[in-house]
């Protein structure tokens, strides 16, 4: 495992709605550049960037049209170089968001590929013998793309009808149009591939968020081996050249992720994790009210956990552009215990931007570049009091997104100068993860209870409690306190053989041996 992982905490960046410098109204590398310090001030030590390459974004930039050129928006590769410089400088590292599925139709690939005279492309996706005959019912694949190509066939689509594709074979080989997984125009697309990883390796990222990482091989088994068969022969050949670089993958099968040679995997809002269960379903666990439930969520959770130990790390995100923001349904309050859990678990916590102020998910806003209910979570980062929230000098018509509209928003500017902020909190709660190996990535977990309150251990010695409610809980709890780490709205009291946790509060306890 690389080294700089274990105390990894990394923080997403959608660069559109980050920081505008250039006064156009989306955001862009030097902005990034001019935020590492505030990143890095937060106790963040890591980046991951979706996708910045060319593209008619019509899925925000998960539809490329270049992987070898960013999008003119954001700078230059130069300055992308410049950001991968800067953030090392800081000792922080950035990876990249890897689209390995699909590309855009404006892509040189799917241009040649559609053409109906045979060419090194026409393999490069996955196309059917006749336009007449479709491709629905396969695993792996959302739809097709007909009848507005010049070749005589139904091309596969990976997620929206604009991302096309890309042919890494069938895992079961059924009509004389699929490609096995060791066909030649296979083998291309995936050799492809791994150039685009190692252009960008190259040029100084440290690694890469793997989109649909899971969706490769069409027609896999249940569980996913030739998928998985394929990274593992993707990461041999990249490990060979760069043994340093990091992956993680959006799957939400750890298990299979890991194995597949990913350093790390997401929980997330799909697969079987249950992770919606603690801060997204209509009953958080992270609520006042304690109705949640987090039985479901840690059965799969140590399990997953029983399988990966020494093989990776499981990512609890806050959130991600994907999803509706933690603040939907979290004060900010329950937003401080959420963080508290989340850089107290194992593995790498991810927070996604505007979290750590808990920006405020837009409901029924309009769609921005194929976004529809996600473009809520993608809104300007609010800076401070400025005009456009100090996001943009462009007008305000002009944005990206617009900003929230509620003049109570948060922003950076006025958290940092409240000490009872959010951004204030988790500033100390990583402070505590980074200063106190129990809590870091590696160690050891143990599930106490995962009623209210909730209480698990870490690396033997220290106790987390964590109590969402507005009812102080107490239950039968044998460990002996020595000191306590950290410990926020009243904490808890370990004594006589129970612990009795405050309302809305948490606290992290080191044991007596
Ligand atoms: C992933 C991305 C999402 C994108 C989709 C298609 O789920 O996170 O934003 O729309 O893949 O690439």
């Amino acid at each position: 495992m690389k080294d700089w992982l274990k105390t990894a905490v990394f923080y997403e960046i959608y660069p559109q709605s980050f920081k505008d410098t250039n006064a156009d109204g989306i955001g862009d590398f030097n902005g990034i550049i001019e935020k590492l310090d505030y990143i890095k001030s937060v106790g963040f030590n890591a980046i991951w960037l979706n996708p910045c390459y060319k593209s008619p974004f019509n899925d925000a930039g998960y539809d490329v049209t270049d992987y070898y050129t960013v999008a003119e928006r954001y700078g230059t590769n130069e300055d992308l170089k410049r950001l991968f410089y800067e953030a090392h400088t800081r000792g922080m590292h950035i990876i990249l968001d890897l689209v390995p599925g699909h590309t855009s139709l404006e892509c040189e690939w799917f241009i040649q590929s559609q053409k109906a005279t045979p060419n090194e492309y026409s393999g490069r996706y996955i196309w059917t013998d006749s336009v007449w005959t479709d491709v629905t019912g396969i695993s792996g694949i959302t739809g097709s793309y007909r009848g507005l190509s010049e070749r005589d066939g139904s091309c596969a689509v990976n997620f929206f009808t604009c991302q096309p594709a890309l042919n890494y074979g069938f895992a079961k080989v059924t009509e004389p149009w699929q490609s096995s997984m060791d066909s030649p125009e296979a083998l291309q697309t995936r050799t492809a591939m791994i150039d685009v990883i190692k252009f960008w390796i190259g040029m100084g990222c440290d690694g890469f968020r793997v989109d649909m990482a899971g969706s490769l091989v069409k027609n896999d088994d249940e569980e996913q081996s030739a998928t998985v068969r394929l990274w593992q022969e993707i990461f041999a050949e990249v490990k060979k050249h760069y043994p340093e670089a990091v992956f993680v993958s959006e799957w939400g099968e750890p298990d299979r992720a890991l194995c597949a040679g990913f350093d790390m995997d997401f929980l997330l809002h799909f697969g079987s994790s249950h992770y919606m269960d603690l801060f997204r379903t209509d009953k958080p666990y992270f609520s006042y009210d304690g109705r949640g439930n987090l039985e479901e969520f840690f059965k799969s959770y140590l399990e997953n956990l029983k399988k990966t130990m020494g093989n990776g790390y499981i990512c609890i995100p806050s959130g991600n552009h994907d999803m509706e923001r933690i603040s939907r349904a979290l004060d900010n309050e329950q937003i401080k215990l959420a963080f508290a859990f989340l850089m107290s678990m194992p593995g790498i916590p991810f927070v996604y931007y505007g979290d750590e102020i808990g920006m405020k998910y837009l409901k029924n806003i309009a769609s921005v570049e194929g976004g529809y209910y996600r473009t809520g979570a993608r809104t300007p980062m609010q800076w401070d009091t400025s005009s456009n929230c100090g996001f943009s000098a462009a007008s305000p018509n002009k944005l990206y997104i617009a900003i929230d509209p509620d003049e109570g928003r948060p922003t950076v500017e006025e958290q940092m100068l409240d000490d009872t902020s959010v951004l204030n909190e988790l500033k100390r709660i990583i402070t505590v993860r980074h200063s106190c190996k129990e809590l870091g990535s590696d160690s050891d977990f143990e599930l106490i209870s995962c009623g209210y309150p909730l209480l698990y251990r870490r690396g033997k010695k220290v106790l987390v409690a964590i109590n969402p409610t507005q009812e102080e809980k107490t239950v039968e709890c044998s460990a002996i306190a020595s000191e306590i780490i950290y410990s926020y709205n009243g904490g808890a009291v370990l004594e006589d053989g129970k612990i009795t946790v405050k309302p809305a509060s948490v606290a992290y306890i080191r044991l007596e041996n």
